[in-house]
Formats: structure tokens, C-alpha cells, sequence
């Protein structure tokens, strides 16, 4: 955080890239550091790339040890509507561009996501819970928003080890 690169709406991935080796090294690279992180997902920009390019899912990650299982996914050029009945609701959310910090933040608990898997191949999706969670807060980092700018409620924001004393690792 602090990182002008975050705080930027990134390019799209251009027609051209997808599937090319250089996407799919990216995309290679991505996954490295979000395994080696314990991350729920990791966005391009977070790597200095700016690109709207996310990936999540896939594995349940010790950071949230509550969450339901979430596909693997590769996301390019993401477009995020919530569902039009869908309730706003809080949950925990950390983020590896803000290290050793959780905060409670409102998000519609019911969203269609739709993009391009590194191939091309159109994503259109519906995912609620952790699912819809993660997809948004990843998407966020495409256009220069990092969780803590959603808070509402700072008296829910606040360091893991403090917050969560025990039960979740302190170093995220
Ligand atoms: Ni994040």
C-alpha cells in the first residue's frame, strides 16, 4: 500500500496476449507468490504489473481458514454486477498490499462476475459467500481500490494478532 501502481486502473489484457507465453508466465508468476503467501487470491497490479489480470481459489488458504471452496480462476478484464436482490453484508478481509491488517467490509453477498479465462474463453458467472467476496476484493485492485477505502466502521479495522490473537498467522 502506498504503491502508486495500486491506487491505478490498469490496462485491459489487449486481444492479443491471450494465451501468448508472456500472459502465461505472468500468470505462472502469480501463482508462485500466491502459494508462497497463503493468499486467497493475488491481482497483477499487486506484483507491479498493471494489468487486469486476477487469480483466486483453489485451495483453502490458512489466512481464511472459514471460507467455503472457491474454483480456481483466472480472471482477465472482470466486470462485477451484484445480483439485483443481493444484501450488503460485512465480513473479515485481509490483503497481502496491506500485511498484518484485518478489517470488516461491506460487500453485496451475491454478484455475476464475467470476463476471459488466459486463453480468451469468456468467464460469466454467479457466486455468492467467500466466492463473490474474493472476486470482488481481487477486481478492486484493477481499478484502484484497496479493502480498507470500503470500510465503514473503523472500530472493525485493525492487526490480525490483536484482532485475532492465536487463531490466525500474525505476519498477514
Ligand atoms: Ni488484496
Amino acid at each position: 500500500m502506498g504503491e502508486p501502481l495500486l491506487w491505478q486502473t490498469a490496462q485491459p489484457v489487449a486481444e492479443e496476449e491471450f494465451g501468448s507465453p508472456g500472459l502465461l508466465a505472468l500468470i505462472a508468476d502469480m501463482e508462485a507468490t500466491m502459494a508462497a503467501a497463503n493468499g486467497a487470491g493475488l491481482a497483477a497490479p499487486q506484483i507491479g504489473v498493471s494489468k487486469q489480470l486476477v487469480i483466486f481459489g483453489g485451495f483453502v488458504s490458512p489466512r481464511y481458514p472459514d471460507a467455503g471452496p472457491v474454483p480456481y480462476t483466472v480472471l482477465c478484464n472482470p466486470v462485477i454486477e451484484p445480483l439485483p436482490d443481493a444484501e450488503i453484508v460485512e465480513d473479515w478481509e485481509g490483503c497481502l498490499s496491506v500485511p498484518g491488517l484485518r478489517g470488516l467490509v461491506p460487500r453485496p453477498a451475491a454478484v455475476r462476475y464475467r470476463g476471459f479465462d488466459q486463453y480468451g474463453h469468456a468467464i460469466d458467472r454467479v457466486a455468492t459467500g467467500f466466492h463473490a467476496r474474493v472476486a470482488q476484493h481481487e477486481s478492486d485492485h484493477l481499478f484502484g481500490v484497496l479493502y480498507p477505502m470500503r470500510i465503514r466502521d473503523f472500530t472493525s479495522f485493525g492487526y490480525t494478532d490483536v484482532l485475532f490473537p492465536g487463531q490466525l498467522p500474525a505476519e498477514d
